[in-house]
């Protein structure tokens, strides 16, 4: 550690970008180097990444970054240009979405890819209103802070949005056979709250792994049902792919496909262009013409033929590395590993995921279930100390996330596990 340089550089951080930024850790990680499933500070020690999804296929996949390099030297334009390789890039990418999900509109963020999807979903029901979870991350732009409930309370959230609660069966309210129908109902009930207020809905909005509702697991059902309840009252279901997309969830490319639903509209970023910015709202051709009667859509970045490069690169990798297989196979190591330290560890209350996609609640005790924050916080400040980066998620703060680059090896979960281990023993 060289603790001048990092406070320095904590000072210059906070005089340079302003107190509204956040950063992880207590004394927060200055990173200067990234390979596969591993990042270097800048003392050169190497630290596990078991959280990061954007590096999707590994820190600096060589493929990605070659493919963002040749292109780079090559044209690197705004996008009212005809270019081949982002038509090839929409091609390739609907073809991984069912049938009807046709026409991909680029952009740079998630936040972007959600804003579209909302303007879309307006045009076309004429309706303004949308159910999302109760603790839900949909982005940082007015309209879609607006439907991201993480911070917010019931009272505090606008005239056009309600939340219901997310299906979790663990902690939530219905717990048995017949949640997937009780916590739907919600969806319903929510509808009529809107109607009350004279707003028509517009969309469901859900993040399909629930991950900033702490990768709740979603009870088989719950998604047919929401999505059935939400087109009978006239609106969309606007599968939010940010987190989940891309493969993570082993057995399935997309989270939506839980369930046998297919989305209106999908919206994707993060993983899309293994750092480089990329993002992408997926909808049906007839809802598209339904918005360009509306409105035009320019956006200067998003899908120019550097992001169209890093984002094929990024699905060629995925295919030719047999990623979605390790995700499925390292997840359920992965998740057994963590299920046998749960068989020991009283305080490590509930293990759920898909693939590698996996959260891992800590309570106080197995009987009350009293979110263990602290003790939350404590393991992920352990684990950095001990060379690996998780964090928390969920209203609490007290579920263990663990999100790594899909190239992550058995060896490399072996590692996480026993690392676990010892920090659970030692707190
Ligand atoms: C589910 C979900 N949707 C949307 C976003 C917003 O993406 P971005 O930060 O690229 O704007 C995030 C970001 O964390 C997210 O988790």
């Amino acid at each position: 550690m060289r603790p001048k340089l990092e406070s320095h550089l904590l000072a210059r951080r906070k005089r340079l970008l302003g107190p509204a930024y956040s950063l992880f850790y207590r004394d927060p990680l200055h990173v200067v180097r990234g390979e596969g499933v591993w990042l270097y500070d800048a003392d050169g020690r190497q630290y596990l990444d078991m959280y990061n999804n954007v590096p999707h296929v590994g820190h600096c996949h060589p493929k990605v970054v070659e493919a963002i390099a040749r292109q780079s030297s090559r044209l690197n334009t705004h996008t009212r240009y005809l270019h081949e390789l982002v038509l090839d890039y929409a091609e390739r990418l609907t073809a991984t979405l069912p049938d009807g999900l046709d026409v991909a509109m680029f952009s740079c963020t998630g936040t972007e890819a959600n804003e579209l999807a909302l303007r879309i979903a307006r045009a076309v029901t004429g309706g303004a209103g949308f159910v999302v979870t109760d603790c839900s991350y949909h982005g940082n732009s007015q309209a879609v802070s607006e439907i991201t409930t993480e911070y917010s309370t019931p009272d505090t959230l606008p005239r056009h949005v309600v939340a219901v609660p997310a299906p979790d069966v663990y902690r939530g309210r219905y717990r048995g056979e017949d949640a997937a129908e009780r916590y739907a109902s919600h969806v319903s009930a929510a509808i009529e709250t809107l109607r009350s207020r004279g707003i028509e809905p517009a969309a469901l909005v859900l993040d399909t792994i629930m991950s900033s509702d702490g990768v709740v697991a979603v009870p088989p059902g719950y998604l047919t049902r929401a999505v059935a309840a939400i087109r009978a009252a006239g609106g969309l279901f606007i599968a939010d792919e940010v987190q989940p997309g891309f493969a993570r969830t082993g057995e399935r490319f997309w989270g939506f496909e839980l369930d046998d639903v297919t989305p209106d509209i999908v919206t994707m970023g993060k993983p899309m262009g293994n750092g480089y910015p990329v993002a992408a709202t997926v909808t049906r051709s007839e809802f598209a013409e339904a918005f360009a009667r509306h409105s035009r859509y320019f956006n200067t970045f998003g899908g120019n033929p550097v992001a169209a490069a890093a984002g094929l690169a990024v699905l060629d990798v995925i295919e030719a590395e047999g990623l979605q297989q390790n995700a499925r196979e390292i997840g359920r190591h992965l998740s057994a590993g963590l299920e046998g330290l749960a068989g020991r560890h009283e305080r490590l209350g509930d293990v759920r995921g898909a693939g590698l996609f996996i959260a891992a609640e800590l309570v106080e005790d197995r009987e009350s279930r009293t979110p263990a924050t602290k003790y939350a916080d404590q393991v992920v400040e352990a684990l950095r100390q001990e060379g690996v980066l998780a964090n928390t998620i969920g209203r609490h703060d007290n579920i263990l996330k663990l999100r790594p680059p899909m190239v992550i090896s058995r060896q490399n979960a072996d590692m996480f596990l026993a690392i676990l281990a010892r920090v659970l023993s030692a707190l």
